[in-house]
């Protein structure tokens, strides 16, 4: 299976520089081995999805409400971010789970939002720092997906251990290994051979540096890259790293 090249631009990007970081990368596309993926704030999805029309990079949102419309003052839904042109979105990142208390539940009836309008999630799972500290970073992760994957799931997993997002001090090679094949396990013991199709991405302080070492571990179907992402070479960079 190709891997997935995620960027998540996260609260970044104005008209102007948006668009301009979308044209560098249209142009710098081609012949990569793997599947791109960009995902601007809401405000930018229009505009982006203009400029990578017909191109190898597809789009997401980086949330989505769980109702398909409605009084959710503030919020997008998911029917609004296919309209904008997006085709993914990413659900339960941990600075949602953090900062706007999401839990697993409500990250479920998210999926089920998005694939009901048609567009492909990315549940993001990863353990805090205390919680690796105490030994319970698998049973973290397990919850989590036991917990926000709906059943006949069809999407992609990102692990973001929440100690190596927006640090620069990724997850061990070790430590990626065995959260990914315990991530493996639990998916399939969830959802059978269908489970062992699901790709299974990680993301914290991937780096054009560490990319193709991260990208070469068995189990790992791609990146979520946040920081680096704002960065059109050093996306383009991790993209080439990408296992073909
Ligand atoms: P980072 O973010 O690459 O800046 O660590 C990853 C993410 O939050 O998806």
């Amino acid at each position: 299976m190709r891997q997935l090249i995620a960027g998540n631009w996260k609260m970044n990007g104005l008209l102007a520089d948006g668009t301009a970081l979308a044209q560098v990368l249209r142009q710098g596309c081609d012949g990569l081995g793997c599947d791109l993926l960009v995902c601007p704030p809401a405000t930018l999805l229009r505009p982006v999805a203009d400029i990578l029309a017909g191109s190898a990079i597809v789009l997401g949102g980086q949330d989505c409400h769980q109702a398909p419309n409605g009084a959710h003052t503030g919020d997008v839904s998911a029917p609004m971010l296919r309209d904008a042109g997006a085709n993914w979105v990413i659900l339960g990142h941990s600075e949602r789970r953090q900062n706007h208390h999401e839990t697993d539940e409500l990250v479920r009836e998210k999926v089920l939002a998005a694939t009901a309008a048609g567009l492909l999630p990315i549940v993001c799972v990863g353990e805090t720092e205390e919680q690796r500290e105490t030994g319970r970073e698998t049973e973290t992760v397990g919850w989590q997906i036991a917990g926000s994957l709906p059943d006949g799931f069809s999407g992609v997993i990102a692990y973001e251990p929440v100690w190596a997002i927006g640090t620069g001090r990724a997850a061990t090679e070790r430590d990626v290994a065995t959260m990914h094949a315990f991530i493996r396990e639990e998916l399939r013991r969830q959802f059978g051979t269908a489970g062992a199709a699901i790709r299974i991405l990680y993301g914290g302080s991937v780096k054009p540096d560490n990319a193709a070492a991260i990208l070469a571990l068995p189990e790992v179907g791609g990146a979520l890259v946040g920081g680096a992402s704002l960065d059109p070479a050093a996306f383009l960079a991790i993209a080439r790293a990408a296992r073909i």
